[in-house]
């Protein structure tokens, strides 16, 4: 057993509790690899933000359980050499089994998520529960979710969005002992949030998507006042990219995004988790693909991963300066 305590590690109570009387969102960054870590925390360290480290199961099937543990402790030590401490967590995202969240508490992550959202909801509140009994033992947060999100998450994708129904929330949060919640107010996984019809085209052509379900969210602090709410999904799909990508060869179609004006108005309200993992997947591969394309001879990762890792830290910067309002909370 690994307590996340003795890997310098945090949970996200104390986390939650600055951003939603500040105002702000905590940034919660999905990384799988050296470089995406190395901009996160650099970028962290740089804006003084605190940060969630978040990694899917696929993500630590991909990287090794055993290497992303000391990879968190690595990130702890190499802000404090970078010159300033930030508070960090290490979060199980979309947990789909109580044996998953278990190990990964007993492995060091400081909170994790438990996705009950697709089961019929008595199930879902069971599932919950049951993870808040064991993850609180060892004061470990636990995210809990409420209404579908449409696009994939994970293995289990959905056509369309269920929103999270406010009636439920109360009796949800209160049965499970959950620490936060999910919910689904109109965001999606993915880089394609929306289809072509469902969004409007301004003069130059570009998707304008629909917006965000704010009265679901009212309605949902109305009933949880003060409770921590957490947005998946909330990647921009920055059009820089994915024109980036497409002229270095890359074919992403029909790309849209939530816009960067919706998710800081969310910020603002009990909204304090904002996840985010396609906008750098969209960095990377833009900064990676613009490099072999213009340098056919170059073979050494290092001169591609490099930029890639320079352009993730610009995009972290900015959405921690100007959209989720976490710089300087550190
Ligand atoms: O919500 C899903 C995250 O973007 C993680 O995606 O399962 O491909 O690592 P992944
Ligand atoms: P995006 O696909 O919008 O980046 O969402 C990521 C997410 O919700 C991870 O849980
Ligand atoms: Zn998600």
């Amino acid at each position: 057993m690994t307590n996340y305590k003795d890997l310098g590690l945090v949970n996200t109570r104390d986390m939650f509790a600055k951003a939603i009387k500040g105002g702000y969102a905590i940034p919660a960054y999905n990384f799988n690899n050296l470089e995406q870590l190395q901009a996160i925390i650099q970028a962290c360290v740089e804006t003084k933000s605190p940060v969630i480290l978040q990694v899917s199961s696929g993500a630590r099937k991909y990287a090794n359980a055993n290497l992303l543990r000391n990879m968190a402790r690595g990130a702890v030590e190499y802000a404090h050499e970078l010159g300033f401490d930030i508070p960090i967590t290490l979060h199980l995202d979309h947990g789909d089994t109580f044996e998953l969240c278990k190990d990964c508490i007993e492995s060091g992550f400081s909170s994790v998520m438990i996705d009950g959202s697709h089961l019929p909801y008595e199930e879902n509140v069971a599932l919950t529960k049951k993870v808040c009994e064991y993850a609180h033992k060892h004061d470990v947060t636990v995210e809990g979710e409420l209404g579908i999100l449409a696009g994939v998450e994970d293995d289990v994708s959905h056509e369309v969005s269920h929103y999270t129904m406010p009636e439920e929330v109360e009796d949800f949060v209160k049965k499970t002992g959950v620490d936060s919640l999910a919910i689904s107010i109109g965001t999606s996984h993915g880089r394609t949030k929306f289809t072509p019809e469902q969004c409007t085209k301004n003069a130059d052509g570009v998707l304008i998507p629909p917006p965000l379900r704010f009265d679901i969210l009212e309605e949902i602090e109305k009933r949880i006042p003060g409770f921590p709410i957490v947005l998946h999904g909330s990647s921009s799909v920055p059009i820089k990219y994915v024109n980036m990508i497409e002229q270095y060869g890359g074919s992403l179609p029909n790309s849209v995004g939530i816009p960067e004006e919706q998710l800081r108005k969310a910020a603002k309200s009990a909204v304090c988790k904002i996840n985010i993992d396609s906008d750098g997947r969209l960095a990377m591969t833009a900064a990676i693909r613009k490099v072999l394309a213009e340098q056919p001879e170059e073979f050494d990762p290092r001169k591609y991963l490099g930029p890639a890792r320079e352009e993730l830290k610009e995009l972290y910067s900015h959405k921690n300066k100007n959209v989720l309002g976490s710089a300087n909370q550190a």
